[in-house]
């Protein structure tokens, strides 16, 4: 069986990830910077039995993290709440170091949890520049990296329960560039091990599509 790295695992994506590979009877490591946070209450859906939950900051050296792993999810940010040097740090940095961590560790597969506009930051919302500039360097680096790789680039992330149904086509009116984290952590599940998504960049919106067929069709 195949035991998958989550990083950025106590994110809002990355806990779904997560409690969805645990119920599903997979190996999954999941790296949290406080672990004391996620000891009780409703973490990972309930439970942390079926968990591997390692310490670990995308600032510092993660390289053990990688050990007997598989695959990788990253779906680690920095936040809106943070200046531009974590956007560099985190976002850039950290994400380029994660795969190096993976690339030299021999992963199979790294999924990365990217943004819409992170093709071509100059066309995204000058707010949020620095960020897709960020994402689209860590983006070129995994392309360039050797591994196998799946970038999913989905659109502004909602609260919402899974529509189930996407669009890969970016929409003209960016108020439907959306896509609800539920549906983001479900394509990252149906990107893991499938090899028909490997070397495939891929942005998600909101859409018409049931989402493997969406997926499969790219
Ligand atoms: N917000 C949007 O509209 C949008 C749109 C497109 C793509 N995205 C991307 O989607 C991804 C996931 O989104 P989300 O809503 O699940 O994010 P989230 O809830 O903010 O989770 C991000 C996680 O990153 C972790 N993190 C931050 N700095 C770190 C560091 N130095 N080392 C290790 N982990 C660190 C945080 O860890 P702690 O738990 O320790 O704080 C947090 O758990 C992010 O990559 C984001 O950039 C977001």
């Amino acid at each position: 069986m195949s035991k998958t790295l989550v990083l950025g695992a106590g994110g809002q994506i990355g806990q779904m990830v997560v409690a969805s590979l645990r119920d599903s009877g997979c190996e999954v490591r999941a790296q949290v910077r406080e672990p004391a946070r996620f000891s009780e209450g409703d973490s990972f859906g309930g439970s942390l039995q079926g968990i591997e939950l390692v310490t670990g900051d995308l600032e510092q050296d993660i390289s053990a993290l990688f050990e007997g792993v598989d695959q990788v999810v990253f779906s680690a940010g920095s936040g809106a709440s943070t200046g531009f040097d974590k956007t560099l740090l985190v976002d850039l940095w950290g994400a380029c170091r994660a795969i190096d961590c993976a690339r030299d560790a021999g992963i199979r597969q790294f999924v990365m949890v990217s943004s819409r506009g992170a093709n071509n930051p100059d066309n995204g919302p000058e707010r949020i520049k620095p960020y897709l500039v960020a994402k689209h360097f860590a983006d070129k680096h995994l392309v360039e990296s050797g591994l196998e790789y799946v970038i999913l680039q989905p659109g502004r992330l909602l609260d919402e329960p899974a529509c189930g149904r996407v669009t890969t086509v970016r929409p003209v009116d960016p108020a439907e560039q959306i896509i609800s984290r539920r549906d983001v952590a479900d394509a990252v599940l149906l990107s893991l091990g499938n090899e028909a998504l490997n070397g495939k960049t891929i942005e998600l919106f909101k859409g018409e599509t049931e989402l493997a067929e969406a997926l499969a069709a790219v």
